[in-house]
C-alpha cells in the first residue's frame, strides 16, 4: 500500500504521489505543531507547475498529508519557493479580532511567471491550511526573472519583519525590512562564499550558542543554497556565521563552510516560532543533479523525493579550529523518543555484525577510540548492508596527528541509474569531512562518534557531536533495504568503545 514501497523511508516525510523539492514556508504552531509546506508538482514525477504543498506533524517524524495550500492561477505560472509567518498583531491588517492570534498565518513566497520573478503575499486565517492571495500582489516587483526564495523573520530589536531574498545570478543575498509585510524597503546586499551558478534560497537565523566565550549567546547565521556547483555535484548549501545589525549581514571571515558535506541536503530552511528559541532545520534530502531521474517514479504511486530529518542547530565552540573562528555548526535530529525500539547490540565487539530487524529505519550510535601513539593511519567504518550484498560505509579515517576525515561511500550501495544519469554513484559520491583535534588533548585517545540514521533510502550521518553532517540517497537492489550493520576496523589500535542500534518504528503505518 502507499508509503510501504521498498524505497519510502519510513521516518521522514515524501509526498503520496508526485514531486517534492524544498521545504517552504515551516512554523510551529500555538499548538506545537510542525507545518511543513513544499515545493510540490501534483500531477508529475518531474518538477514544474509548482505549488506549496502541505503536511504537519506533532514531533517531526510521524506526519498528516492535507489538501494544497497554494496552487498557481495560469498555465505556465509557478508559486516559487519561500516563507511563512504568524502575524500575531495583525501588522499586516489582514485579520479581525475573530481571527485568534495563533491563526493570523502570512505566507511570502515567490510567483514564478515566464518572463518575471516576483515576491508575494498571501495569508490564511484557519492557521495555515486555507490561503487568500493578496489582492494587491505582487509586494516587490523588480521586473527580473532571477529573484526569488523569501525567508521572513520578526526582529525583535527593531520590531519589523526582515527578508532574505536571493539575487540567483548576480550572488547576492538582498535584505529588506517591513512594517507590515505589504511595503518593503531594501536595506543591504551580502555576497560572499562558493558562488556556483546561483545563489538559492537564503535565510538568516539567529542559533544558540553552546560553549566558549559566547555560551548561552546567540548567533547570527546566513544559510545560501548554491546550484549547481557544490563540490561534489550538483546542489549544496553553505552557511555564514556573522553579524547582524543595521539591515546589514556582515560575516565573521571569508571562508567557504558547507551544512552538511553529503551530497541530498538543499534548500534547507528553518522553522518559524520554534519552541524555547530552538533553531530547527530541514531540507530537501535530494540533488537537482539526478533528482529528477530517481528510480521511485515506478511502482503504485510514483513519488520523488523526502525531506530531512528536523534538525536542531547549534553553534558549538570547537577552540581548537581557528578557521573557524571557534565556533561550529552542529546538527542534530529531534529526539526519537518512544519511536525507538529495544536495543539490537547487545554485547557489541569490534567484528559485530548487527541484524537490522524492524521496519527499515535504524538509530545507530557508535564511538571509537584510537591511541595517542598509534603508529599508522586507521580507520573505523560502519557498513550498512543489504542480503543481496550491496552496501553503504560510514567511516572515519584517523591518522595521528593529523586531522581525521568522516566519510560516506555510497558507490556500491545498488541501483545506479547510470544508463540516464551517472552523477550519483561516481567518484563524488564519496564525501568526505575533516575534523580537527585539539592540539592541547594530543596525549589522549582520539575519539570518534558516529550518529547514523538510516532510514531505507536515506541516510543521515550526524558525527562529532552534529559538527560534521551528511545526507546521503541510496537505492538498493533486488527490492531490498539494509538488513544488517557490520563493523571493521583497520587493527587493534582502534577500538570500538560503544555501539547502540535501536529500530525506529516507521510512523506511515
Ligand atoms: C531551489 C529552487 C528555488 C525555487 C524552487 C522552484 O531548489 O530552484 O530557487 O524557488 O526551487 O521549485
Amino acid at each position: 500500500g502507499m508509503y510501504q514501497e521498498i524505497n519510502r523511508p519510513q521516518i521522514h516525510y515524501s509526498p503520496s504521489a508526485g514531486f517534492m523539492n524544498d521545504p517552504n514556508g515551516l512554523f510551529v504552531d500555538d499548538d506545537g505543531l510542525f507545518h511543513l509546506y513544499f515545493q510540490y508538482n501534483p500531477n508529475q514525477t518531474v518538477a514544474g507547475n509548482q505549488h506549496w504543498g502541505h503536511a504537519t506533524s506533532k514531533d517531526g517524524y510521524a506526519w498528516d498529508n492535507h489538501p494544497i495550500a497554494l496552487a498557481p492561477e495560469k498555465a505556465g505560472e509557478g508559486i516559487f519557493s519561500g516563507s511563512i509567518v504568524v502575524d500575531r498583531n495583525n501588522t499586516s491588517g489582514f485579520f479581525g479580532d475573530d481571527v485568534k492570534p495563533g491563526d493570523r498565518v502570512v505566507a511570502i513566497y515567490t510567483l514564478n511567471t515566464e518572463d518575471n520573478q516576483t515576491q508575494d503575499i498571501a495569508y490564511s486565517k484557519d492557521g495555515g491550511y486555507t490561503f487568500t492571495k493578496y489582492e494587491r500582489n505582487p509586494v516587490i516587483d523588480l521586473k527580473t526573472t532571477q529573484f526569488r526564495d523569501p525567508k521572513v523573520f520578526w526582529d525583535e530589536q527593531h520590531s519589523h519583519w526582515v527578508m532574505a531574498v536571493a539575487h540567483p545570478q548576480s550572488y547576492e543575498v538582498g535584505f529588506y525590512t517591513s512594517a507590515d509585510l505589504k511595503s518593503w524597503q531594501e536595506t543591504s546586499r551580502f555576497s560572499g562564499g562558493l558562488w556556483g551558478y546561483q545563489f538559492e534560497c537564503p535565510g538568516l537565523v539567529q542559533i544558540p550558542i553552546v560553549g566558549g566565550p559566547r555560551n548561552g549567546e546567540k548567533m547570527w547565521t546566513l544559510l545560501v543554497s548554491i546550484n549547481p556547483g557544490a563540490p561534489l555535484g550538483g546542489s549544496v548549501q553553505q552557511y555564514f556565521f556573522g553579524d547582524f545589525s543595521n539591515g546589514k549581514f556582515t560575516a565573521n571571515d571569508t571562508a567557504v563552510r558547507f551544512a552538511d558535506f553529503g551530497k541530498d541536503f538543499y534548500a534547507a530552511q528553518t522553522y518559524f516560532n520554534a519552541p524555547e528559541g530552538q533553531a530547527i532545520i530541514q531540507g530537501w534530502a535530494s540533488n537537482w543533479q539526478y533528482t529528477q531521474v530517481a528510480p521511485t517514479a515506478r511502482g503504485d504511486s510514483g513519488w520523488r523525493s523526502a525531506q530531512s530529518l528536523p534538525r536542531t542547530m547549534t553553534a558549538r565552540w570547537t577552540q581548537y579550529n581557528p578557521m573557524y573562528n571557534g565556533y561550529q555548526l552542529s546538527m542534530e535530529p529531534l529526539p526519537f523518543g518512544t519511536l525507538a525500539g529495544a536495543e539490537l547490540a547487545q554485547r557489541a565487539t569490534s567484528n559485530t555484525t548487527v541484524q537490522l530487524k524492524g521496519d527499515g529505519a535504524f538509530d545507530v550510535r557508535a564511538t571509537f577510540a584510537v591511541p595517542a601513539d598509534a603508529k599508522n593511519a586507521e580507520t573505523a567504518r560502519l557498513r550498512v548492508k543489504t542480503r543481496g550484498g550491496a552496501f553503504l560505509d560510514v567511516g572515519a579515517l584517523v591518522k595521528p596527528g593529523d586531522p581525521a576525515t568522516i566519510y560516506t561511500d555510497r558507490r556500491k550501495a545498488g541501483v545506479t541509474f547510470a544508463d540516464t544519469n551517472s552523477f550519483f554513484t561516481d567518484r563524488a559520491s564519496v564525501a568526505v569531512m575533516p575534523l580537527r583535534r585539539d592540539p592541547a588533548d594530543a596525549k589522549s585517545d582520539q575519539l570518534i562518534d558516529l550518529h547514523v540514521v538510516v532510514d531505507r533510502t536515506l541516510t543521515e550521518v550526524f558525527a562529532q557531536n552534529g559538527t560534521v553532517s551528511a545526507s546521503t540517497l541510496t537505492y538498493w537492489d533486488n527490492n531490498e533495504f539494509p538488513s544488517s550493520l557490520q563493523i571493521g576496523l583497520s587493527s587493534k589500535d582502534i577500538t570500538l568503545e560503544s555501539l547502540s542500534v535501536k529500530p525506529i518504528a516507521s510512523t506511515w503505518k
